[in-house]
């Protein structure tokens, strides 16, 4: 009968421990953060600029923060950055993203470096007129991606790693 308390015991020990450890563990684990103001996303922090910025600017604007020019990489990332814009600015205007072309018609590059993996243009779109050569979202009525010429002035928003 003793035996049994003193292995129940032991047991209790061993599992306090254990959860011990758990907790210990956890507070170890990295999570990384967003300065305040800016929404995390994934392992991003994204960034609505309401000021009217050519893209060159736009892109300028988001460096001096630390960041980019925002790329999208899948659908849930689209409706992340479309939710950011519609919460700062419900008409939902076209907006910059860190998306073009300019160097060759066929190559698209995202100004923060990342993989062109993910499109998600308006129809008849991207139609080049006038070598017209960024991107922004939130175009016409379809809303979603159109190229423009890169001096029109629009808000846009930037998109860095969480740290
Ligand atoms: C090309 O797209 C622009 C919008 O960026 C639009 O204003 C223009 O009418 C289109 N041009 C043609 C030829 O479809």
């Amino acid at each position: 009968m003793v035996r049994v308390t003193q292995m129940s015991l032991l047991f209790v020990l061993v599992m306090v421990s254990s959860a011990f450890e758990k907790t210990n563990g956890q507070k170890n684990v990295f999570r990384p953060r967003c300065p305040v103001g800016w929404t995390k996303y994934n392992e991003h922090c994204i960034f609505y600029v309401s000021q009217a910025l050519d893209w060159a600017a736009a892109e300028a604007n988001c460096l001096v923060l630390g960041a980019h020019l925002v790329s999208i990489h899948s659908e849930s990332e689209y409706r992340m950055v479309k939710a950011l814009i519609h919460a700062h600015d419900p008409s939902d205007k076209p907006t910059w993203l860190g998306l073009s072309n300019c160097q060759k018609r066929d190559s698209w590059f995202w100004s923060d470096g990342s993989k062109f993996d993910y499109s998600k243009w308006n129809k008849e779109e991207p139609n080049h007129s006038n070598g017209e050569c960024c991107v922004n979202l939130n175009w016409d009525n379809q809303k979603n991606w159109n190229d423009m010429p890169c001096n029109a002035a629009h808000p846009s928003v930037c998109s860095k790693k969480a740290a």
